[in-house]
């Protein structure tokens, strides 16, 4: 079975090892939980990469104040299997006591970027996603990392981090996976009755609908979010907390689409937050 390791020393020593070989490192940093969408990035990681590292870690300092963090599922051992499956060679499963020591006070932040669409209802979310991908990329030190489209705002703001800050690792954005009806996977789906995953196909019904807007060639975006939203509004178990479509680089809201796009929704159904996006490249 694949070799869980807690501390930042095994890893180290580890990846040391392998790296004198001439061994080529990906890594795939997740919160654990893990489903198909993990596993694609785990995939492309293998096939790209001697060797591939899986970090699970449920981040604290990404979670605010009242977010989910103590409820967030956890299943270490299916997590294991799972890697196991995939030809992962380390997990990396740390304590939060390893990551942070007690007078922990450096942080990544990042403006702009992460002001926009769940930097709005998760104001300190990206500090901590910031601060902890530097860290383990410090750790790990990969050659290649990979993250899911489907949080099209993190792989935007760590492919920004990793360029204004000049770290030496290659960040590799991979699509997003779905389940057969559309809905798109997510830790977080676990967090829903019947009912209410039933409910949650609006995301996906009106992600595809905006996508074939843009299709059919529509590029005001004002019109392509309304139709969006109606969609949304017909769903009694479903309340928008965004619909935008901004640049997809720079993620700064756009009125008319000249250019690459991201167009990204986050919904709540009940209390879940879900969130979905599509990118339209335009060159
Ligand atoms: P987590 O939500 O566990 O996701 C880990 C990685 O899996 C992310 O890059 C995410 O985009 C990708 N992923 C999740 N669902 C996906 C899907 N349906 N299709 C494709 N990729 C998918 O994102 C995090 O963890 C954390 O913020 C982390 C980066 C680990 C920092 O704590």
């Amino acid at each position: 079975m694949v070799q869980i390791v807690k501390t930042i020393s095994e890893v180290r020593d580890t990846v040391k090892a392998w790296k004198k070989a001439g061994y080529q490192v990906g890594f795939v940093p997740t919160m654990g939980y893990l489903h198909e969408g993990h596993q694609s990035l785990m995939s492309a990681a293998k096939a790209e990469n001697h060797k591939v590292v899986v970090s699970i870690f449920v981040n604290p300092m990404q979670f605010g104040p009242n977010e989910d963090l103590a409820s967030y599922p956890r299943d270490i051992d299916k997590d294991q299997q799972l890697c196991q499956q995939a030809g992962v060679d380390l997990i990396f499963h740390p304590d939060a006591g390893e990551i942070y020591a007690e007078d922990f006070c450096s942080f990544v932040d990042m403006t702009g970027l992460t002001e926009e669409l769940c930097g709005r209802s998760r104001p300190a979310h990206f500090r901590g996603v910031c601060t902890v991908v530097s860290k383990l990329f410090n750790i790990v030190q990969p050659d290649k990392a990979y993250f899911g489209q489907k949080d099209a705002q993190q792989l935007a703001v760590i492919r920004r981090m990793v360029r204004d800050l000049n770290i030496d690792v290659q960040v590799i954005g991979c699509p997003i996976v779905r389940e057969a009806d559309g809905l798109a996977k997510s830790s977080r789906n676990s967090y829903l009755n019947a009912e209410q995953r039933q409910a949650a196909l609006c995301l996906s019904q009106a992600i595809s609908l905006g996508q074939q807007l843009v299709q059919r060639g529509e590029r005001n975006c004002q019109k392509i979010t309304s139709s969006m939203q109606s969609i949304i509004t017909q769903q009694p178990l479903a309340r928008v907390d965004y619909i935008t479509i901004v640049d997809a680089e720079t993620l700064s809201p756009i009125e008319q689409i000249h250019q690459s796009i991201l167009c990204a929704i986050a919904v709540y159904i009940g209390n879940t937050r879900l969130i979905d996006n599509f990118i339209v490249d335009i060159h």
